[in-house]
């Protein structure tokens, strides 16, 4: 069976499987009978064939020609009997596309960047998730996005200002400062804060509520990445208060990041707790 182009590990079996009981739970909780993927399988499909209980239908996206013609044969081969749309893209294009559906799962599992930023400094990964964002709520659909990025990619200085962004929306707090100085210790704490208050942004900004689960940072051979899962929540009534939104925010910069080594889950950076002053 042809094989993926990169290695996997013990730590990317075991966030696959925790990742499978957060579909699980999205599932019954959109009382799906089961979820429609678009994401970056790669040549083996591993992740799907963890969440294979949960899907209805796959669309896998692959930029790299030699994936492609591996995913055929492979696919063939698994017999898992959900239907397999290829898609000949760059995902961060294709989610972009006004044309593009809506699915319920997307794994944006790159091992690349969260910045990589183009040349006018924008990030492309974030541009997507706003595009995500604001397809599904055209739609009023709730969605999980799971992704993993590389901690050695460019546009580090990107994080600077995502971390800024972050320290004028929660001005006022009680252990900013503190907070932020934490997660500007290391590439990884930088991915884990930006890439969260990415979709925190994407998320308000569309009537989403966004609840992530916990953030681990793992290493995989030589490379060390950073892995996510968030449930985005249409809001089917009212609009948040801004009060709650700001809470939700809190709530993310106070969140641990996480490590897996082998299969063994411990606390790697606590950042120091923000909360509300007395009279906000
Ligand atoms: C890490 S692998 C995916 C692994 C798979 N999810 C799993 O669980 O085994 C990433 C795949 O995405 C492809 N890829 C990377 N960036 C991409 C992009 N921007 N658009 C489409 N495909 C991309 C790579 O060629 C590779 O096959």
């Amino acid at each position: 069976m042809p094989q993926n182009p990169f290695p996997d590990s013990v730590e990317k079996q075991a966030l696959r499987r925790r990742d499978a009981i957060f579909l699980e739970e999205f599932r019954s909780r959109t009382l799906a009978k089961g979820l429609s993927y678009c994401g970056l399988t790669s040549a083996e499909f591993r992740d799907i064939q963890a969440w294979r209980p949960q899907l209805s239908a796959v669309h896998a996206v692959e930029i790299d020609q030699r994936v492609l013609n591996n995913m055929d044969i492979n696919w063939r081969r698994l017999k898992l009997g959900i239907p397999l749309q290829i898609v000949p893209a760059d995902i961060l294009e294709y989610l972009r596309s006004s044309t593009t559906g809506c699915f319920e799962v997307y794994n944006l599992d790159f091992y690349g960047g969260f910045t990589n930023p183009k040349h006018d400094g924008t990030s492309r990964c974030r541009e997507a998730m706003r595009s995500l964002a604001s397809h599904h709520r055209e739609q009023q659909r709730s969605f999980v996005v799971i992704a993993t990025f590389n901690v050695r990619d460019r546009g580090v200085e990107q994080y600077d200002a995502f971390i800024n962004e972050v320290r004028s929306a929660l001005d006022g707090f009680n252990n900013v400062e503190a907070n932020l100085k934490a997660h500007a210790k290391s590439h990884a704490t930088k991915i884990k804060l930006s890439y969260m208050y990415a979709c925190w942004q994407a998320g308000v900004a569309n009537d989403f509520d966004v609840e992530f689960e916990d953030p681990f940072v793992y290493n995989s051979g030589a490379t060390t990445l950073v892995h996510f899962c968030a449930v985005f929540i249409y809001r089917a009534t009212a609009l948040a208060t801004p009060h709650a939104d700001k809470d939700s925010l809190i709530a993310i910069a106070n969140r641990p990041l996480k490590r897996m080594d082998g299969r063994i889950a411990r606390v790697d950076v606590r950042p120091a707790l923000i909360s509300r002053p007395q009279k906000l």
